[in-house]
């Protein structure tokens, strides 16, 4: 069975944000997508640009060094020059505790 560890609070990104947070030795991407959060790998898979760092519009990040542009929900590609997906992680929300399984 997963195990959630707590990466955030709700109110650390407002509807439309992104952020990261380092989590056991990795960097992790937070958006929050009209209130509901998604987490992915920090690292773009085209030259590991940050894309917590990237703009986020509806359910789309742009990675921020050239373009990229990944659906935050799965991880797939939806903009080149990307062309693998980048790995996302299941989120739970407890009270004010964003929640994120790291394995499983
Ligand atoms: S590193 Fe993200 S598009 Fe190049």
């Amino acid at each position: 069975m997963a195990e959630y560890v707590t990466v955030a609070r709700t109110t650390d990104l407002k509807p439309g944000q992104a952020t990261w947070v380092g989590i056991a030795g990795r960097q992790m991407a937070l958006f929050n997508v009209e209130g509901t959060f998604y987490a992915l790998d920090n690292a773009c898979t085209h030259l590991g640009g940050p894309l917590g760092e990237g703009r986020l519009q509806e359910a789309v990040v742009t990675c921020p060094w050239h373009g990229s542009r990944f659906d935050v929900r799965t991880g797939q590609v939806v903009g080149l020059p990307a062309r693998k997906p980048v790995r996302a992680y299941p989120v739970q929300v407890e009270g004010h505790e964003i929640r994120v399984a790291l394995e499983g």
